[in-house]
């Protein structure tokens, strides 16, 4: 039987965010994806193996299999569509919202706006469920500058600070969603490895657990 077990993280925020509630679950990684060019890390459990993906990867490698699990932002779930994964645990790490931003003095009329994003379904279906038509502009980053050149009315991005949307003249205007990151499970992993995926559902669990009720009694 098959007893490795990859789990997907994309590097930065999620990296450092999940490394606490792995080490909850006796799991350490031996490289630093910030400093090594590997893609795979080696652990200190030679049957547990981390794979360095883009975050908006992560869903796709579990859905396929290649990796059993994985760290991924519910923006990034919501665009990805969460039919061919399991979503077992909310880590509530990298949290922030996705919301509707624009200038302060913006176009707000009857004319078909346009939005520049790079979460194109999430906001299909945002302003479908309000009966409004847009025009749907689709970046792959710097939204913010979007309206300051002209290219669109409004963004809908990822808000945490609002740092971003100020320094660039903007304000946030409608919340869509609050945003977390998941613990997501292949299907089938989740049948064929059963003990090595309940333990580590249950195990990071417990972190997530304990860190709340630290940050409570603060
Ligand atoms: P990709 O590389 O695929 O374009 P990305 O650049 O959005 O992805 P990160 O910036 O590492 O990747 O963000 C990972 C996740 O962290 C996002 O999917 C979102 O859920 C969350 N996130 C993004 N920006 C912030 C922020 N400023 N504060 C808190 N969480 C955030
Ligand atoms: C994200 C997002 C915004 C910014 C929002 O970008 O696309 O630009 O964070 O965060 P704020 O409200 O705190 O300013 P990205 O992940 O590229 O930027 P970051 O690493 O600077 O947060």
């Amino acid at each position: 039987m098959n007893t490795t077990l990859t789990i997907a993280l994309s590097k930065g925020r999620i990296f450092k965010e999940t490394l606490p509630l792995l080490a909850h679950a006796g799991i350490v990684p031996v490289d630093d994806p910030d400093t090594s060019r590997k893609l795979i890390l080696d652990t200190n459990h030679p049957e547990i193996k981390l794979v360095i993906i883009r975050a908006s990867d992560v869903p796709t490698y579990v859905e396929y299999g290649a990796a059993d699990v994985g760290v991924a932002g519910k923006d990034v779930l919501m665009e990805h569509g969460g039919d061919g994964l399991y979503e077992p645990l909310d880590l509530k790490i990298a949290c922030c919202r996705l919301m509707l931003a624009g200038p302060a003095s913006g176009k707000n009329g009857e004319a078909r706006m346009r939005i520049a994003t790079k979460y194109v379904a999430s906001t299909r279906r945002y302003f479908a469920a309000q009966g409004k038509q847009v025009e749907i502009i689709k970046l792959y980053g710097s939204m913010e500058l979007a309206p300051l050149v002209g290219l669109a009315d409004r963004i809908v991005d990822v808000v945490d600070t609002g740092n971003t949307l100020r320094a660039n003249g903007l304000e946030p205007l409608e919340h869509i969603a609050d945003i977390s990151s998941r613990l997501i499970v292949n299907k089938a992993s989740m049948k064929m490895k059963h003990a090595a995926v309940k333990t580590l559902i249950e195990r990071i669990g417990e972190a997530v657990a304990a860190k709340e009720l630290m940050q409570r009694k603060k």
